[in-house]
């Protein structure tokens, strides 16, 4: 372990959790934990080019790892104060490398005999590599029209693959009722240390920005992982004298077809509630009742952030025209990052300077 990682606490009732055992979501009030540090500077400088580079904000030490070389990923200046983040070069192809390489060391510190999770298709796919690489067996269960390429690669890595009609939250109690007893679980928000992982996207963005915090962050939002990480992250970082208190404005991004997190913030609500039959072909946005769903509502307030939906007409389109303005691989999800972009730029709620980053969450190649 890392000796200044301190312990865990609920984000919801600040109850203290044991970090010594294998912890999913709090015993007195069901919410997700949160992983609390003794938080003092350090410098990632002259250190390997992947996500370990900041151990001393991660549950566990780079040596005890288990990771495939996944984080520090270019942020690369695409048009007009555009930057884009592009995760589609993570192993196995998204940012959920990020959250499994650390909750996987975890689980395979801790005891974990075997690992399973719900997910819309990036999750699964890196929870069964990362399984492999820790030697654990692996269950994942997602929706029945997840596309093929999602599927075959949980197979290649050795992973049990169940497919369940619905949304990943079908898939979710499909696991629960049906999984194996002994297989740890490790889906969002429901163990502490995948937004671990996820936030170093905001150490990244920091660092490659030399310190100058953009304008905004435009992150398409399911489970909301990176967007509570991120926020997590620029507090932490506030507190080791990293940043003052400026932020940058976190905007969230959702599909029409399942827009949550949208709706509770436009409507002032301070929690999410279930969105019936959700769909999008961005599958990664398909996720209809995010148990982080208050958290979002808190990083994007804490921010002055904002959060829209697009139509799923623009999705596609937008995803082809960021490609072909940057040569880069996006995905449905960084799609309809793109839209959004272009309906602030539009309404004027971002300016038309602003430094943005977009994330690109994954790549385009598993969803054709
Ligand atoms: C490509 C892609 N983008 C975005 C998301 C949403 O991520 P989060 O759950 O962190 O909100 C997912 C989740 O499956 C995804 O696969």
């Amino acid at each position: 372990m890392n000796p200044r990682f301190k312990g865990l606490s609920c984000f919801a009732c600040d109850t203290r959790h044991d970090p010594l055992v294998l912890q999913t979501v709090c015993t007195r009030c069901g919410m997700p934990l949160r992983v609390d540090y003794d938080l003092r500077p350090f410098s990632p400088e002259g250190r390997a080019p992947t996500l370990w580079r900041y151990e001393e904000v991660l549950p566990i030490a780079a040596r005890d790892a288990v990771s495939l070389g996944e984080g520090f990923t270019p942020l690369l200046p695409a048009a007009d104060g555009l930057l884009v983040k592009d995760e589609s070069r993570e192993p196995t192809g998204s940012f959920k490398a990020r959250g499994m390489a650390v909750a996987v060391s975890m689980a395979r510190a801790l005891g974990a005999k075997a690992l399973a999770a719900p997910s819309a298709g990036n999750a699964a796919g890196a929870l069964a590599a990362y399984g492999a690489a820790a030697g654990l067996p692996v269950v994942v269960a997602m929706p029945d029209d997840t596309p093929r390429a999602f599927i075959e690669e949980c197979r290649h890595y050795g992973a049990e693959v169940h497919l369940v009609p619905g949304s990943i939250a079908d898939a979710g109690k499909w696991l629960k009722t049906n999984g194996p007893r002994e297989a740890f679980d490790v889906s969002t928000l429901k163990e502490p240390y995948r937004v671990e992982g996820k936030k170093t996207m905001a150490y990244e963005i920091w660092e490659q920005l030399a310190g100058a915090l953009p304008d905004a962050i435009v992150y398409p939002t399911g489970g909301g992982t990176g967007l509570v990480g991120m926020w997590k992250a620029f507090n932490e970082m506030q507190v080791m004298g990293f940043i003052g208190d400026e932020r940058p404005r976190l905007i969230s991004v959702q599909a029409e077809g399942c827009a949550p997190v949208v709706k509770a913030f436009l409507s002032g609500a301070d929690k999410t509630d279930p969105w019936p039959s959700p769909h999008t072909t961005a599958y990664g946005l398909r996720v209809p009742s995010p148990i982080g769903g208050f958290l979002c509502l808190r990083a994007l307030r804490d921010t002055r952030g904002t959060a829209i939906a697009v139509p799923e007409a623009e999705i596609a389109p937008a995803a082809a025209d960021l490609a072909r303005r940057t040569g880069l691989d996006i995905c449905p999800e960084g799609g309809a990052a793109w839209a959004a972009v272009k309906r602030l730029r539009a309404s004027g709620d971002l300016a038309p300077r602003a430094s943005v980053v977009l994330f690109n969450t994954g790549t385009g190649l598993k969803y054709r």
